[in-house]
């Protein structure tokens, strides 16, 4: 049992701070958000997580994990210091790493000798070396304080199944025992340990979400070649997912990822490439061809509406980055929605977790049904696949909507039953 602190109670280090007290550790997590601090003292979780209020109420009541306001009031007793504010990415696409340089700062006078700092966001090949370099400046002597690169490898929707039964603990750190002694804080994850150089541990986490993006992609290439050839792409996954060097995960064509990470990890790999003068073209593409595959979409729908979307009633199911999330952030579907109104679309959409003020775009009218976003349209778009799509009753889609025309980006509808039934159907790939 060691005594932790985590800066930043967000996506990442919320679930951070509850999994490791879990695991037995007496963990303070901060955060500079009094409020956000408060409710989550009393057990309040802020962010759509399967399991993480669970932990958090039972971190709480074993005394294993209280929440504080500000770095400093978090370190004094702390033996591991993670690391979890944002790294958002910046206008050259380069992660900008003010908010951890601000609480290195911050936290540099009040770290005990033996203490380890841990970079557990995203941060660009080179920032164990940056958080060493700052804690110099600040007087703390790196022979006594060890830092160490320890990304995370969590999907938001199911980041507590992620960390407890995570496929494998990355940590990057020069100083070996110091590597040792980060490892020893995940007795209980029966997963593999890669101990490696800092660099090679934050190469790991960018190249590792770089390849899932990539996948992404090229799988929406093929799809938009098997409409062309009258494939279909669901037919082609399976084909392809036996194949162990190819597996099924992340074989699911859709309008484009999005989200927080892959966008943002994607742009600061290549800010990484180029500055390094070593291109990367490849991974170029999958970020261009992910954006052409969101405008792909408003094609379709522009398309299936006749060639103009102008005054046109849509009905938007989805408006989160993907299913089992809350997060509309870098959304493909609020920007395609965004799109579809710039035409001239009248869109009410509807999403069961997006909060009603998440999505600030002028003109957009927000449902509190699937049934009710579908009410009187000439088109439904499906942008994220939430479940209660797939199983929406077809009868009473047929009275709600106008006009049976539905764009299917998701492909998580009945396509066959419905084209059986009269609709004009439209998904990617098939
Ligand atoms: C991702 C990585 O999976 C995770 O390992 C990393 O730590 C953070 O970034 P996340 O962004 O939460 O996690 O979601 P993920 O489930 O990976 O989906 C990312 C995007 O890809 C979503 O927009 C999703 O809809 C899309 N996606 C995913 C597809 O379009 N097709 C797929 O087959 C899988």
């Amino acid at each position: 049992m060691s005594d932790v602190a985590v800066i930043g109670a967000g996506y990442v280090g919320l679930t951070t701070a509850a999994c490791l007290a879990h695991l037995g550790h007496r963990v303070v997590a901060a955060d500079i958000d009094a409020d956000r601090v408060e409710r989550l003292n009393r057990g309040e979780i802020p962010i759509h997580e399967d399991g993480l209020p669970e932990l958090v109420t039972e971190g709480l009541e074993s005394g294993r994990l209280r929440f504080v306001v500000g770095a400093s009031v978090a370190i004094p007793d702390a033996e591991f210091v993670f690391l979890c504010v944002p790294t958002p990415q910046g206008d050259d696409g380069a992660a900008d790493l003010s908010f951890v340089e601000r609480v290195v700062r911050e936290i540099a006078e009040h770290l005990r000798p033996g203490s380890v700092v841990i970079n557990k966001s995203t941060m660009p090949v080179g920032s164990t070396r940056t958080v060493q370099r700052i804690l110099s400046e600040e007087g703390a002597s790196i022979d006594e304080i060890g830092v160490a690169s320890n990304p995370e490898f969590l999907r938001e929707g199911t980041s507590v199944r992620d960390f407890l039964q995570a496929s494998r603990v990355v940590v990057g750190c020069d100083n070996p025992a110091t590597a040792v002694r980060v490892s020893e804080l995940y007795a209980g994850v029966r997963a593999p340990i890669v101990v490696t150089d800092p660099a090679s541990a934050e190469m790991i986490k960018y190249a590792s979400n770089a390849f899932l993006a990539t996948k992404i992609s090229f799988m929406n290439a093929v799809a938009n070649l098997c409409e062309a050839v009258g494939a279909d792409v669901n037919e082609v996954a399976l084909g392809m997912g036996y194949d162990p060097r190819i597996g099924f995960e992340f074989l699911q064509p859709g309008p484009g990822y999005g989200g927080s990470c892959f966008p943002k990890d994607t742009a600061a790999l290549m800010h990484t490439a180029r500055r390094a003068e070593a291109d990367f073209p490849l991974l170029q593409g999958v970020i261009d061809g992910n954006r052409e595959q969101h405008d792909r979409m408003v094609a379709k729908a522009r398309r299936l509406a006749g060639g103009s979307l102008a005054g046109v009633d849509v009905g938007v199911w989805g408006l989160t980055f993907k299913a089992n999330t809350d997060d509309v952030r870098d959304s493909p579907a609020v920007y395609i929605v965004g799109r579809l109104l710039e035409e001239g679309a009248i869109i009410r959409a509807y999403d069961p977790a997006a909060r009603p003020d998440a999505v600030d775009l002028p003109g957009l009218t927000r449902a509190d049904s699937a049934l009710e976003a579908a009410k009187g349209v000439g088109l439904l778009v499906v942008l994220t696949e939430w479940d209660e799509f797939r199983w929406i009753d077809h009868t009473d889609l047929a009275d709600a909507v106008l006009v049976k025309r539905i764009l299917d980006t998701r492909n998580v509808l009945d396509a066959v039953g419905l084209r059986r039934r009269g609709w004009e159907y439209e998904g990617v790939g098939r």
